[in-house]
């Protein structure tokens, strides 16, 4: 006799096993769905139940989910406790509510749960069990998505980085390395969260399994793993995965749940969905509003019509969703992650959601919250928006005492060769390499490899920055007469949030080389930036140049929410009273930092400034309003983030002249036979609707095996043609790993024509045997997809 696959036409896989004999089975089979849950919830763990029992339940119906047993559209938004202040969760949760929201998504960042292997901490902002109490309070449901990872732009998108300790490990594998340390994570998400699921009484509905991990790999028996981890930790709600549509077969599995994101085409999403979920609702597990920031590149918005077109397009299509910023907030601390191959991320998470930074209604979400009133489930009501809190702003003030960070470098450890951070047993922050270098004549230094960012120094003078932007590692050093100290400062800024990248050790990453000769003999002092290191400098009441921590206090008469203003410093991180407010650099887009009311006193606070480059004036003051949108290129100690160099495809043969598909599915091209070399440049000869612009959501290139080659060391070398002053039409949105954002030409104060060159360094020549395109996504006839096109592979492509 066959085995059922399905109960109440509901696959038999999406309800978590059970360990039964045949004759249960049949008895089962006759039980209301929401008992059976229930009863499976008995089995699975008898003692949470104990402690609450089920006043709700929840399952995936045929064609809806069902809430007591009755339709239910998730109308979801999602919130990250870690980027709201604690005493604020509360506030935010009412913000959503009163937009019209009935469920919050909330990611957990292992990184922040296990910041030292074996060590939990779920206190303060790490305390999502809290939160999702405040949640139910405040009448919410709550929809889980604990990792292992998150992405997120949180620094190694959740991944906590000692397990980089061990170099040999394949991240978000089924390499023991990686999976034994993820199931005691979660294991312990488990213990502190399972409690909480709607099956014993919480707000918990659903918990994902990984996050986009079609983006990454196709092995189900990962998925598997996790799978079977989340349901041995206790959890018995119903298991999804979320993937973009381009990806969605990746790694499917019948039995955890199907969800898509994506930022437009809500129709066309959610036909790659069918494709894999035939039957049962249809959700959106992140739709966006806006988009995260980068340094360096424009504020990204997005438009509010767009926005409620397509919400009130999936509403009347009763399609569930979850609204990829609601409140983005602020990533505090230095969990701001880096977009690939590297584009480090701000520390305001604003996202143009509907709820501002600082928590503030926008018109965004005066607009969602008239939508959704119009689509209100029987006996949901919306509640008024909470009052705003108090915003205040603060006189300018000096920060008059500095602490060289060179002058107080504490003691150090000596090592043959430099160590990356990891080796040093450090997570995050800066370290200063120093050895001694022979007198001798003008030579290159070659640092290797350097993440993220080197201040070069000779016997305390400045003589040049290695840049991991465009890989720039070597410095110019001058001739001379005595022995020297070489200190090379390195700051690590977030670790790589997605893609295979987000293997991303820091520090000075292999040997240093003078004039190709091996420099031996280093010492290396840690700067942790965490409190322990802030308590050990030794400031003095003069200013000082160069990179430093500075310090000042700010009088406070009645506490409230303001930005400070840090237009008139460099590059570095920001303290107030202890709480580290995140990193700031003077090219923006942002240029203030929030500041939590709660987090400032009556009376004196404390200001701390670390600055690598140096202020132009130690000043700050407090602002009522952020500055997310100013940018200053002049600024940026690499002048222009992109080496000059200029195109040389005269003499360039084309390996391929072809014609993309029209539409918005990825093209996977193979060429004739295999090409070497380091430039792959893709050369635009017109697009489908005619007009003079090229875009391009993704692009990547396929080594020899027909694999994804990694972005690691990938920089843009050349582009003919971006806009980045009415968007951020940046061409590294084309080699970032996200399908939402892309590279476009000019359109604002120009509009050149075809053809358009965009040209990829890989950094050291690769085989090439194909690339995938990902058209710029989008319903209807979006500008810039390309139709004919030519692809040359070569050493020459551009000279320098
Ligand atoms: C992806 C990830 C999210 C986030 C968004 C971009 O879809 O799943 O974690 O990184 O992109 O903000």
């Amino acid at each position: 006799m066959t085995q059922p696959t399905k109960v109440d036409n509901i696959p038999l896989a999406l309800i978590p096993p059970l360990r039964l004999r045949r004759s249960q089975m049949k008895f089962y089979r006759s039980l209301p769905l929401a008992l059976l849950t229930f009863a499976a919830a008995q089995v699975l763990s008898p003692s949470i139940v104990e402690a609450r029992a089920p006043e709700h339940t929840f399952a995936i119906g045929t064609n809806d989910f069902l809430l007591d047993g009755q339709r239910f559209e998730i109308r979801c938004g999602e919130i990250h406790a870690a980027r709201v202040p604690r005493e604020y969760w509360r506030h935010r949760l009412q913000m959503a509510k009163a937009m019209g929201l009935n469920t919050v998504c909330a990611y957990l960042f292992w990184n922040q749960i296990e910041p030292r292997e074996g060590k939990f901490d779920w206190s303060d902002q790490a305390d999502v069990a809290e939160f999702c109490r405040i949640a139910q309070e405040e009448k919410l449901w709550v929809i889980l998505r604990p990792g292992p990872y998150s992405c997120a732009e949180w620094e190694m998108g959740g991944l906590p980085w000692w397990l980089l300790k061990n170099d040999e490990i394949k991240l978000r594998s089924r390499d023991p390395l990686f999976l034994e340390p993820a199931k005691k994570y979660l294991k312990e998400v488990g213990r502190v969260l399972g409690p909480l699921q709607v099956t014993h009484g919480g707000p918990i509905l659903m918990v994902q399994v990984e996050n986009e991990y079609g983006f990454l790999g196709k092995d189900v028996e990962y998925m598997g793993e996790l799978r079977k981890t989340l349901i041995d930790a206790g959890f018995n709600v119903p298991l999804f995965a979320c993937n973009p549509p381009s990806v969605i077969r990746n790694a499917f599995r019948e039995d955890i749940f199907p969800v898509v994101n994506f930022g437009s085409d809500p129709a066309g999403g959610f036909r790659a969905l069918r494709a894999v979920l035939p039957q049962g609702p249809l959700m959106c597990g992140e739709f966006y509003p806006g988009w995260f920031d980068t340094w360096g590149s424009p504020h990204h918005t997005g438009s509010t019509q767009r926005f409620l077109n397509d919400l009130d397009y999936m509403l009347k299509n009763d399609e569930s969703f979850s609204i990829y910023m609601a409140h983005g907030g602020t990533t505090f601390g230095l969990w701001s992650g880096a977009d690939r191959p590297f584009k480090p991320d701000t520390s305001s998470y604003d996202y143009d959601a509907p709820i501002s930074e600082a928590g503030w209604p926008t018109d965004k979400f005066f607009q969602t919250r008239k939508l959704f009133a119009q689509y209100l489930l029987p006996g949901e009501t919306i509640p008024e928006p909470p009052a705003k809190n108090p915003v205040i702003s603060l006189a300018e003030v000096e920060l008059t005492e500095s602490a060289p960070l060179l002058g107080n470098l504490g003691k150090g450890i000596s090592s043959k060769s430099p160590l990356n951070m990891e080796q040093y047993d450090q997570d995050h922050g800066c370290i200063v390499y120093q050895t001694t270098i022979p007198a001798g004549e003008a030579g290159t230094l070659d640092l290797g490899t350097v993440h993220d960012f080197g201040f070069v120094f000779l016997d305390g003078q400045p003589i040049g920055v290695a840049d991991r932007r465009n890989n720039s590692f070597k410095i110019k050093l001058p001739a001379r007469t005595k022995p020297g100290t070489l200190q090379v400062l390195v700051e690590a800024m977030g670790r790589v949030n997605f893609g295979e990248e987000v293997h991303d050790h820091k520090g000075i990453i292999g040997s240093v080389k003078l004039e190709g000769k091996e420099l031996l003999d280093w010492k290396a002092y840690n700067f942790p930036l965490d409190k322990k290191m802030l308590g050990r400098l030794r400031y003095q009441k003069t200013a000082t140049s160069g990179p430093a921590f500075w310090r000042g206090t700010i009088r406070v008469e009645k506490p409230g929410d303001t930005f400070l203003d840090l237009r008139s410093w460099g590059k570095g991180v920001v303290w107030v009273n202890g709480h580290c407010l995140g990193r700031y650099w003077d090219i923006g887009p942002t240029q203030t930092a929030y500041v939590p009311g709660p987090w400032l006193k009556k009376g004196k606070n404390e200001i701390v400034i670390l600055d690598l480059v140096g202020p132009e004036k130690p000043v700050v003051a407090g602002l009522e309003q952020p500055i997310l949108n100013e940018q200053h290129a002049e600024k940026d100690f690499a002048r222009g983030h992109r080496s000059v160099v200029t195109l040389a495809l005269d003499s360039a043969k084309p390996v391929l002249s072809a014609s993309f598909e029209p539409g918005t599915a990825m093209q996977e091209v193979h060429l004739d036979s295999a090409k070497r070399g380091r430039y792959f440049c893709i050369e635009s000869l017109n697009a489908f609707d005619g007009k003079q612009f090229a875009a391009i959501g993704e692009l990547d290139v396929l080594d020899n095996s027909g694999r994804s080659i990694s972005h690691d060391g990938w920089t843009v070398a050349y582009v003919d043609s971006e806009e980045r002053e009415r968007e951020d039409g940046s061409a590294e949105n084309a080699i970032d790993g996200q399908t939402a954002n892309f590279w476009h030409t000019q359109w604002g104060s120009a509009q050149p024509n075809h053809p358009h060159r965009l040209v990829i360094d890989f950094g050291k020549p690769q085989t090439v045997s194909g690339f995938r395109y990902v058209p710029r996504q989008g319903a209807g006839d979006v500008g810039g997809r390309i139709k004919d096109y030519r692809i040359y592979v070569g050493d020459n492509l551009v000279q320098r």
